[in-house]
């Protein structure tokens, strides 16, 4: 067995330059899928409200659904760092409601970090978490807990206001002890730019190649959630069509009663028969 990843070997990756791999997981054979292909990294996000539950977005999101999906994956994961999302106001209320979620992640969810959004302002909450030992994933960008507030899903870091409001936000993160950041939607020379001037890895996700890592929901490189499909994102399988073949298939042949064939079907020996028939006249 590979050895386990763990935060010293995220940021040694960053120090020799090798790109470090994330991708979303949320239940338990995708992890072992995920885990088997060497992902270095795998997010419990808060994207589960979106893709496997449906909702419009990733507020109604709660803690007792994320530490379920940590959980399952978890049971798959035996090499990935695995890192549990902390959904909206389980740590924006004070810092001793995010420590006491944060730690649920951990100690029930089996999580190895949590991840939170925001940059400045949250700085004190990532800072309170690191100290009480628990390992903090960035995010900052299009930070989707903020849709309201940011207008919609768009990208970020646009104006020179913006683009040194994320400089900052970014510092203040490193400063603040997180092991590495997500840079959601933003232009690629400024996530260059953010990733050469911090120590911690950056990992993209529209954000463009000078990052550390690169992110996406797996949903959206499976081609599973076809709804919609973010134009950052890269489609390396259409499972959509398989699984709506694969339905199309079965419905036809249990409709023409050609499924179940002799080889799907248990036998049962003619003395027992015969004894359960006599018995039933
Ligand atoms: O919830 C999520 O999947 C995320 C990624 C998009 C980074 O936060």
């Amino acid at each position: 067995m590979m050895d386990k990843v763990t935060l010293h070997h995220i940021q040694a990756m960053k120090d020799r330059g090798e790109a470090i791999c994330m991708l979303t997981a949320y239940d338990y054979p995708t992890a072992l899928l995920l885990d088997q292909s060497g992902i270095d990294m795998l997010l419990v996000g808060d994207s589960v409200g979106m893709v496997v539950h449906g909702f419009e977005n990733t507020l109604p999101v709660t803690m007792e659904m994320m530490i379920m999906h940590c959980q399952a994956v978890r049971r798959g994961t035996q090499r990935a760092l695995v890192i549990g999302d902390l959904p909206f106001m389980s740590y924006q209320v004070n810092i001793e409601e995010a420590k006491r979620n944060a730690a649920r992640l951990l100690a029930k969810g089996g999580a190895d970090a949590v991840k939170l959004e925001g940059g400045q302002s949250m700085a004190p909450t990532v800072r309170a978490l690191v100290e009480a030992g628990i390992a903090v994933q960035g995010h900052i960008g299009l930070t989707p807990q903020s849709v309201s507030k940011l207008g919609g899903f768009k990208v970020q870091g646009k104006t020179i206001a913006a683009g040194q409001q994320l400089l900052a936000d970014a510092h203040a993160i490193e400063q603040a002890g997180a092991f590495s950041l997500v840079l959601e939607s933003i232009p690629a020379r400024l996530a260059e730019l953010i990733t050469q001037r911090i120590g911690i890895p950056t990992i993209g996700i529209g954000a463009g190649p000078g990052c550390d890592g690169q992110v996406l929901v797996t949903h959206d490189i499976l081609g599973l959630f076809d709804r919609f499909t973010p134009r950052f994102a890269q489609q390396y399988a259409t499972l959509a069509t398989t699984i709506r073949n694969a339905a199309n298939a079965y419905r036809d042949e249990v409709r023409a009663r050609s499924f179940p064939a002799d080889e799907h079907t248990f036998t049962l020996n003619d003395d027992v028969w015969e004894a359960i028939t006599a018995d039933d006249e």
